[in-house]
């Protein structure tokens, strides 16, 4: 589903930055080998990650969902110096791929790749984070919120993709996917620690910040 008509998106993404060379050339080859080339974040909204953590300028990211390693990449561009994205995917084919892109990047130092299911993994990562990405299964967003809450930052942020799954939130007898991404957000919005806003770019960001 698209949320925005067609001319107006055009006009959104013309006054938005070029998408850098290598994630030009990464969008492609997703597109042209990998199946479901839509979950990757693509120009528009790889920017508005690029830009967000510009904003935040984290120390430490943990993304929870790498595919073909789009979104970490975006998410490199801000970290501070010496900062760390690390990225969790459960699919172990993809990891030729995704390394060949970031070896052609400048962020290629900054990003680590974990391969296993990010609940089993996530106990494993040292430390804490200033910024959590979560885009991998539907299912597992309400656990993986309870997983990281206590290992961000105060002032830190849990930040989820797809949370408008395509306008499903709003239909009546939501399917298994759909409903966990509506409990997910129920889950954030009566948290006592966060706040949290609902950004509808593309599927829909929603941005907590914690606050305690
Ligand atoms: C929507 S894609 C991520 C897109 C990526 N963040 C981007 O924008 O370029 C979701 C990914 O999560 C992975 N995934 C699904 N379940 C997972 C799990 N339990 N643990 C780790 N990764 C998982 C899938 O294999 C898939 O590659």
């Amino acid at each position: 589903m698209e949320f925005l008509d067609p001319k107006l998106d055009d006009y959104v993404v013309r006054n938005t930055d070029p998408e850098p060379q290598v994630l030009q050339d990464l969008n492609r080859e997703t597109y042209s080998k990998i199946l479901y080339p839509r979950m990757l974040a693509g120009h528009y909204q790889g920017r508005v990650l690029s830009m967000l953590s510009h904003m935040i300028q984290p120390k430490r990211v943990l993304e929870i969902g790498t595919y073909t390693g789009y979104s970490a990449l975006c998410w490199a561009e801000g970290l501070q110096d010496g900062g760390v994205v690390d990225t969790v995917e459960i699919n172990e084919e993809l990891e030729t791929m995704i390394k060949k892109f970031w070896e052609a990047s400048e962020q290629a130092h900054q990003i680590r790749l974990h391969i296993g299911h990010a609940l089993d993994l996530i106990p494993q990562l040292d430390g804490n984070f200033d910024l959590v990405y979560i885009d991998a299964d539907k299912e597992n967003y309400p656990h993986y919120f309870d997983h990281v809450i206590d290992r961000v930052n105060k002032g830190g942020y849990i930040i989820a993709d797809n949370v408008l799954w395509s306008g499903k939130v709003i239909e009546d007898q939501p399917d298994h996917e759909t409903q966990s991404l509506m409990d997910y957000a129920q889950k954030v919005h009566d948290d006592p620690r966060v706040s949290n806003v609902l950004l509808p770019v593309r599927d829909g960001l929603l941005v907590a910040r914690k606050t305690i």
